[in-house]
C-alpha cells in the first residue's frame, strides 16, 4: 500500500512561549520540524511526506533548502486555524487510496522502529491504530478551576494517545467531516475514528515519544536527542 506521511506544523506554539514557532526552535545543529522530518525519512514502509506549515511561512524559507537531503518526496500544503483542519489540508493532498500517516511536527524522538511496527501491525490487521502508553502515575480528577482532588481515576487499562496515528485516508476523511457536522470535540485522529464507529489499535511506544509543549519539553527532547547520537 502507498503510505503517506502527513506533519502537522501549522500551529503557533502559544504554550511554549518563544519568539517563533516551536517547530523552528533548532535543537543541536536542526530544527525541531527537520528532527521529526530526518525521522520519517528513515522509515521504509513511507512513500511521501506532506508538510503541513502555515501560510506565508518564513522560517519555512530558511529550512526549505536542506529538503534535498531526504529521500523521500515532499510537498508542503497550508493548514488552517486548528490542528485538524491542518490535518484535514493534508489529507485532500492524499491520493484517496493511500494511508494516511499523521505525525506532529512537535515530536522529534520518536523511534524508526516503533514508526515501523505501528505501520506493520495496521497493515497486517488491515485496521488503523496509533502509537500510545501506558499510564505509569496515579491519575486525580479536580473540579474546574480547583488543585483539589475529588478523585482517584483507576489507571487501569489507561494510556496516552501519541503519534504517528496512521489511518485509510478515505476514512479519515470520512470521520473528521462526520465528527465536524455534530460538533464533536475531536483532539486527534482516533477520536474522530471512534466518534464515527470505526476500530483503532494501540501499538506501545518507546516513552521518549514526547510532545515539546513548554519549555520543559525543549530541555528533556534536547537530551533524548543527544543521547540518541551517542
Ligand atoms: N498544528 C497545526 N495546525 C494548527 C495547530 C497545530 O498543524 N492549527 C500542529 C503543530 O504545529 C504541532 C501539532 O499540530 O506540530 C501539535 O499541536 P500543538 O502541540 O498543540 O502545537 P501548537 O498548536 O503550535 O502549540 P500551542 O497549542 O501551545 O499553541
Ligand atoms: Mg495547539
Amino acid at each position: 500500500p502507498h503510505i503517506v506521511a502527513i506533519i502537522p506544523a501549522a500551529g503557533v506554539g502559544s504554550r511554549m512561549k518563544a519568539d517563533i514557532p516551536k517547530q523552528y526552535l533548532t535543537i543541536g545543529n536542526q530544527t525541531i520540524l527537520e528532527h521529526t522530518l530526518s525521522v520519517l525519512d528513515k522509515v521504509q514502509y513511507i512513500n511521501e511526506i506532506v508538510l503541513v506549515v502555515a501560510s506565508h511561512d518564513s522560517y519555512l524559507d530558511d529550512i526549505k533548502e536542506n529538503f534535498c537531503r531526504l529521500t523521500k518526496p515532499i510537498k508542503t500544503v497550508v493548514g488552517g486555524q486548528e490542528r485538524v483542519d491542518s490535518v484535514l489540508a493534508g489529507l485532500n493532498a492524499l491520493p484517496k487510496d493511500a494511508w494516511a500517516l499523521v505525525h506532529d511536527a512537535a515530536r522529534p524522538c520518536v523511534l524508526v522502529k516503533d514508526i515501523e511496527q505501528l505501520i506493520e501491525t495496521c497493515l497486517s490487521q488491515n485496521m488503523g491504530g496509533i502509537l500510545a502508553s501506558r499510564v505509569k502515575d496515579t491519575m486525580k480528577r479536580s473540579i474546574k478551576g480547583s488543585n483539589q482532588i475529588t478523585e482517584t481515576v483507576s489507571r487501569d487499562n489507561l494510556w496516552h494517545a501519541l503519534t504517528p496515528q496512521l489511518f485509510p485516508t478515505h476514512q479519515l476523511v470520512a470521520s473528521i467531516e462526520l465528527s465536524q457536522k455534530h460538533n464533536a470535540t475531536v483532539t486527534d485522529e482516533a477520536s474522530a475514528i471512534e466518534f464515527a464507529g470505526g476500530q483503532v489499535l494501540m501499538c506501545e511506544s518507546s516513552a521518549t515519544n514526547l510532545k515539546i509543549t513548554t519549555p520543559d519539553d525543549l530541555q528533556l527532547a534536547t537530551l533524548i536527542l543527544n543521547a540518541k547520537q551517542m
